[in-house]
């Protein structure tokens, strides 16, 4: 029998969850869920090679609430996308937990993505043939140890549509169906692409509401890609990007709550 790693940083994957504790005021957060070293993504089109993400150093820690910020083009999804093992960086290291992802494999990846990742993008992808509760179903039935398709839906305030059909309701409630979809899993990470990128103010903030309670109430390790400035009041650390790279790293001194928020 392995004796119990002391070291959180090197428990087993389905280790325990410390909630949403405050990282000490210096980086790198002590419980380094996500490790990135020198992480490259460089995209080559014909003679054309755009360093999409250039040696970026990037540690999140445990239940950490992340909101990452930059101008269009700056490498924020490429950023996303990598943490969340939908794809591969050309070069640097990349580590979930003990799991190294910049040498995994397509089938690894694809493992890491269902066990551990809950993505949600600015348009929601749900399925339109499927109701609010089956759209969920299609996560909690290949999960390990799903919640509930209830559950879910109680989490995101929708219960009252769970037989609805994705047209029959807003943009923000499809959105949190989404959301719903993104943590039945019990997923570590919630990678958010601008996840209120297509909704109104007040419902913008109602989705950040549902996005801010997962992360603190499951202790789920939240990134949210933004355009929003006003958004990284919620966050513990504020990364922007700039040319691919993180210009700089702020440490909000309170984190607010959606309401507290204006734009
Ligand atoms: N598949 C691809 N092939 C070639 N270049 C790409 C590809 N995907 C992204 N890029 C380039 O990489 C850079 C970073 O793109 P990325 O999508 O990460 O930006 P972003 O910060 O998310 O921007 P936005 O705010 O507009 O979504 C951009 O210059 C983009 O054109
Ligand atoms: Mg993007």
């Amino acid at each position: 029998m392995d004796d119990e790693a002391d070291d959180l940083a090197d428990s087993p994957v389905e280790g325990p969850r410390t909630g949403a504790e405050a990282a000490p005021a210096n980086d790198p957060p002590a419980q380094a869920v996500l490790r990135a070293r020198r992480l490259c993504r460089v995209y080559r089109t014909g003679d054309t090679e755009v360093r999409a993400l250039w040696e970026v150093d990037l540690d999140v820690a445990r239940g950490e609430f992340i909101v990452l910020l930059g101008a269009s083009g700056s490498g924020k999804s490429t950023l996303l996308n990598l943490l969340g093992g939908l794809d591969r960086p050309s070069r640097g290291e990349l580590w979930f937990e003990d799991h190294c992802l910049s040498n995994a494999d397509e089938d690894t990846l694809t493992r890491y993505r269902r066990a551990h990742v809950g993505f949600v993008f600015q348009f929601y992808n749900l399925i339109p043939s499927l109701t609010v509760a089956e759209n969920v179903a299609l996560v909690t039935d290949i999960a390990d140890q799903p919640m509930t398709v209830d559950e879910a839906l109680a989490l995101v305030a929708l219960m009252p549509r769970r037989d609805h059909f994705p047209s029959q309701l807003s943009g923000g409630e499809q959105q949190r169906v989404a959301i719903a979809r993104a943590i039945a899993k019990r997923p570590q990470l919630l990678l958010c692409d601008e996840p209120t990128g297509a909704l109104d103010y007040a419902t913008g903030k109602r989705v950040l509401e549902v996005i801010a309670r997962i992360n603190q109430e499951l202790g789920t390790t939240t990134v949210v890609i933004t355009h929003n400035a006003a958004i990284s009041g919620m966050a513990d650390r504020v990364m922007r990007l700039v040319d691919g790279r993180i210009d700089r790293i702020d440490r909000p001194p309170r984190r607010l709550s959606p309401a507290e928020l204006s734009w």
